[in-house]
């Protein structure tokens, strides 16, 4: 049984998410943090194409929920490292490439399969689980989700000023919602959360009723 929430970046679908599978008591899939981590290749293979693809095929990532969404790649744990902003300016150009997303969409497809999940991402409503049986599509002005990241990274100890940040996110909206392959795209059948109208807590509760409306989780 799978839960979707997409949306573009900031606009706190991933914690909200996290929130919400504590309180469901179900699992939580972070599709971006697995981009994240096929970026961290990307940038290890030093953007060759053949290197990386080579080193894709022979990968072992995988992730695993318990307070946080953990990621491992070969056994090292990157759930930090694919928060750098290097990953960050890269993510969106890696994400683009078809093969990629197919190697993710496999990954999350067979992980699916097993338990009751709730995923946040870009394409989940539309392309990778159009028969969720639950799907939310959450939004914030730009400036709000820049602030938010902003202060997201300040608290991390990353260095990024705000003018940079709003910049790279709406770089990456653009990227997102413009490339060929599974843009970011609101579903028809999702529900439009507006993060910006909603306290935290608001907004968790709001999403766990409407998921308990529609699905019974034991
Ligand atoms: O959720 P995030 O900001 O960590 O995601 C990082 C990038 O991964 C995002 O800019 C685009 C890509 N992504 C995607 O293309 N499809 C998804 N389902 C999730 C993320």
């Amino acid at each position: 049984m799978i839960v979707v929430i997409d949306g573009p970046a900031g606009s706190g679908k991933s914690s909200t998410a996290r929130a919400v599978a504590h309180e469901l008591n179900i699992q939580y899939l972070d599709s971006g943090a697995l981009y994240r981590a096929v970026t961290y290749l990307f940038l290890k293979s030093e953007q060759s194409l053949p290197a990386f693809f080579e080193s894709l095929y022979s990968a072992k990532l995988s992730f695993e929920f318990g307070n946080e969404f953990q990621v491992n790649l070969n056994g090292e744990d990157i759930t930090s490292a694919i928060r750098d902003p290097k990953v960050s300016a890269q993510v969106s150009t890696v994400a683009a490439m078809p093969k990629v997303r197919e190697y993710i969409n496999d990954l999350m497809n067979n992980a699916v399969q097993q338990d009751v999940y709730i995923a946040d991402g870009r394409d989940l409503g539309t392309a990778v689980f159009p028969n969720a049986d639950c799907k939310f599509f959450m939004i914030a002005d730009l400036e709000t989700r820049a602030k938010r990241r902003h202060q997201e990274l300040s608290l991390k100890g990353l260095q990024m000023s705000y003018s940079e940040v709003f910049a790279e996110i709406k770089q990456r909206d653009r990227l997102d919602s413009t490339r060929e392959k599974d843009p970011l795209k609101k579903a028809d059948d999702a529900i439009v959360v507006d993060s910006s109208t909603f306290s935290f807590d608001e907004q968790v509760q709001y999403i766990v009723s409407r998921i308990k409306e529609t699905i019974t989780i034991e």
